[in-house]
């Protein structure tokens, strides 16, 4: 009965010639414990910087932002040449009108990935902010609580302003939900602080580089030197835990990290390629407001892939997992001797790098430009 109630919470929404099918709101108990803390000493320095850097950059995107900026959501968000699709030969056979509208419809769907994060983020930072033992980081956390609520409220305007919002993909639900629902705030902070968000600023940098709307430049941009923090913090709170933990407890996180990399990974690799996935409700629905039949669009995909064509991403792209999530695990210590076995086993090759991902910290997204 529960099932089917929820069930009936998913709605067909219709505007104009399109619709799509929203997931069902859902339900369900955190295991998680909540920590009182009166230890109000906030003597951490590195994460007590990052509380002022929060405190120092918060904005209020009423102000900021030029929301009477005109968008024509029939028109492509995003520079052709940035986009992977355009080099798909199958894509150069379609005609320029479902060029345009197969591309403003996929970034509708990709920005509402970054909507239904948002939330996902928001319910993370809320969940690590009661559950951490630690005043200073609690306080912390609360500002993260905050920028994820503003997160959710400008890529709601933005996607409310085109008129498309799409479906949560299964696999970004899955993670964040494998997340909420753990048993200790280490997990909520590697799930969301290392990996979610560490997909998220690769798919944030790509979008300001790439994206033609100036609205939508301002909103990543603003919405990337918060998350430049939140990153920060999984790395200068979370690696002296780890550091100090018991080698039983290390590998149980180092497991779980693992885990959450391969739901990212199997998505990805067996199921197309990025958000085009066979299984993604979402996308089917995003072909099929494009015009496009799924087996044709897939045999482009996989005749594009044959021939090389998907492996590099457009120049100036940050690769999420091998410039963002792998070397923030690497450099806490979660790639364990043991955890190491499993990527290779599961074919993902080990990055270690932190450059990128450092200069991402630092909070100056236009720097990454020259990267
Ligand atoms: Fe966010
Ligand atoms: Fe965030």
């Amino acid at each position: 009965m529960a099932a089917q109630t929820q069930q009936n919470r998913g709605n067909t929404v219709r505007k104009g010639p399109w619709q799509v099918t929203m997931t069902p709101d859902d339900l369900y108990r955190s295991p998680m414990e909540i920590a009182w803390s009166f230890a109000y000493a906030l003597g951490e320095q590195k994460v007590a910087e990052l509380y002022r850097r929060a405190k120092r950059n918060q904005w209020d995107s009423d102000e900021l932002l030029p929301w009477d900026t005109e968008v024509d959501p029939s028109n492509p968000l995003i520079a052709d040449r940035s986009s992977l699709y355009y080099q798909m030969p199958f894509f150069k056979k379609l005609s320029r009108s479902q060029q345009e509208t197969f591309t403003a419809h996929s970034t509708a769907q990709l920005l509402s990935q970054f909507l239904h994060g948002e939330q996902g983020a928001l319910m993370t930072a809320a969940c690590v902010t009661h559950s951490v033992p630690d005043a200073q980081a609690k306080l912390y956390a609360a500002t993260q609580t905050m920028d994820e609520a503003r997160h959710v409220e400008v890529y709601a305007r933005y996607c409310d302003k085109i008129a498309m919002v799409y479906p949560m993909s299964p696999w970004l639900k899955k993670l964040i939900d494998a997340t909420l629902q753990s048993d200790r705030y280490e997990k909520v902070m590697i799930g969301m602080n290392m990996i979610v968000e560490g997909l998220a600023l690769g798919a944030f940098s790509n979008m300001y580089h790439s994206t033609t709307c100036p609205l939508l430049k301002q909103i990543t941009f603003h919405v990337m030197r918060d998350e430049s923090r939140h990153v920060a913090f999984g790395n200068v709170y979370l690696g002296p835990v780890i550091r100090d933990m018991p080698e039983a407890e290390r590998e149980e996180l180092a497991d779980f990290a693992f885990n959450a990399v391969n739901i990212i990974v199997q998505a990805t690799l067996t199921e197309g390629a990025g958000l085009a996935s066979k299984i993604d409700p979402g996308f089917l629905e995003v072909l099929a407001n494009s015009g496009i039949d799924p087996r044709d669009f897939f045999d482009g995909l996989k005749e594009a892939a044959d021939l090389g064509i998907l492996q590099e991403l457009p120049p100036g792209q940050v690769h999420s997992l091998k410039d963002l999530m792998l070397p923030a695990l690497a450099r806490v210590g979660l790639i364990t001797p043991r955890v190491r076995a499993r990527y290779e086993e599961a074919g993902i090759p080990i990055s270690e790098d932190p450059r990128v991902l450092q200069a991402m910290e630092g909070g100056e997204p236009q720097l990454l430009a020259a990267e």
